[in-house]
């Protein structure tokens, strides 16, 4: 039999393809750093370690003035001094989910290595959270829960906590509203696909069900508002006092935004001021409408505080540095179709109304006097700021 090649040739070729194997292996485990054009990419930061690009997707501008006015600047100030050099993609979904999710998908494939996002829909954005997972991307849920168990940290306001104090106002001061058997309540509510919204509605219930039970007031309208679609809420209105003949006494509105188009429906029948309306956002235009006498209410949430303790966590993951002292214990329950514990930070809200514009919304800067008093109509504010 002839020999192929000597013993030499057989061992050097042998650890030529163990050699080659070798590198083949090293390439694909560690999956990044040589692109597949053959160009070197950035390492991809893994679990959010060292990464200075953050998305931030908010999910629309219609709802409520605070997301432009007040969370996008907030975020885009905070981020980047809790991490010097860090850059901040913004997006937002104006109300679609589909939007987002392609919004998110951007993000990730142009190199963003943590998200803050406020859902556009509580439980589709859990998709978002399932494909950055898979990416090693960290996810903090802004302001709204994202109904996801792979969901990192989630940074809001204690929710329910606001529905309360709209409640609590509410049952504080509708016997200056209300007559005899004039006693009727309608229930517009923001939009179920935000998981705040049945917060706000459970924490309002939690004060007003024992007036409807004990007969001090009467429910007659109650309905969730898709979008938080402020001229939808008009037209509910409209509805509610079409069907009881104009007469209503109290509407709890679950924000500014949809109470100022409620105003607007009472005005057309000249019930404004009659009617003890609740807000919330402490929104400019709200905080003119208390001064008016058209609402009663609002509720003051600092969204500097929940942008800066967001930008904390992002700069902890980024840093690798602990995050426990920065949640403090704190954890929200995924509901629906969760059941996980995700570690939260959760800030206080403040009711607001005439007696204490001053000393709340003035006086940390959220809305100037400036702002306010502009364009409130001569002899309107009987609240005494501007006059
Ligand atoms: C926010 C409110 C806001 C509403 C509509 C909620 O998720 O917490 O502040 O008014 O969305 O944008």
């Amino acid at each position: 039999m002839k020999r192929i090649g000597t013993p030499r040739t057989w061992s050097m070729l042998i650890c030529l393809v163990l050699f080659s194997m070798l590198i083949a292996a090293c390439g694909s485990a560690s999956g990044s750093g040589v692109a597949a054009g053959g160009g070197t990419t950035a390492p991809a930061a893994t679990n959010g370690k060292g990464c200075k690009k953050v998305g931030v997707l908010l999910p629309e501008t219609a709802s409520s003035a605070r997301w432009d006015s007040k969370d996008k600047p907030a975020l885009e100030a905070a981020i980047p001094k809790a991490i010097p050099g860090a850059t901040v993609d913004y997006n937002n979904a104006q109300g679609d989910a589909d939007q987002q999710a392609t919004q998110a998908d951007a993000d990730m494939t142009n190199g963003d290595c943590i998200l803050v996002m406020a859902p556009a829909d509580s439980l589709k954005s859990a998709a978002i959270v399932a494909k950055a997972k898979a990416k090693g991307i960290p996810v903090i849920a802004y302001d709204r829960l994202i109904y996801s168990n792979d969901l990192n940290y989630y940074v809001s306001f204690d929710n329910t906590a606001v529905g309360a104090l709209q409640g609590q106002y509410v049952a504080d001061h509708y016997k200056t509203y209300v007559t005899g058997a004039n006693k009727n309540t309608v229930m517009i509510n923001g939009a179920k696909t935000d998981n705040n919204a049945t917060l706000f509605y459970n924490g309002a219930l939690s004060k007003l069900q024992p007036l409807y039970d004990n007969g001090s007031l009467k429910k007659v309208y109650d309905q969730f508002t898709p979008n938080w679609d402020n001229a939808t809420a008009q037209t509910e209105m409209e509805g509610a006092l079409t069907a009881n003949a104009n007469n209503i006494q109290v509407a709890y509105v679950a924000n500014d935004g949809m109470a100022n188009n409620v105003i607007a429906a009472l005005k057309a029948k000249k019930l404004n001021k009659k009617v003890l309306v609740t807000g919330q956002d402490a929104t400019v235009a709200g905080i003119q409408n208390i001064l008016t006498g058209d609402q009663a209410m609002t509720v003051y949430k600092a969204i500097t505080k929940e942008a800066d303790a967001t930008a904390q966590l992002v700069a902890a993951i980024s840093n690798g540095t602990d995050t426990a002292s920065l949640v403090n214990g704190q954890k929200t329950t995924v509901p629906i179709t969760g059941g996980a514990d995700i570690p939260s930070v959760l800030e206080v809200p403040v009711a607001v109304d005439k007696a204490n514009i001053q000393t709340t919304v003035i006086a940390d800067g959220y809305v100037t006097k400036a702002d306010v008093c502009a364009g409130l109509p001569a002899g309107t504010d009987t609240g005494g700021l501007c006059s």
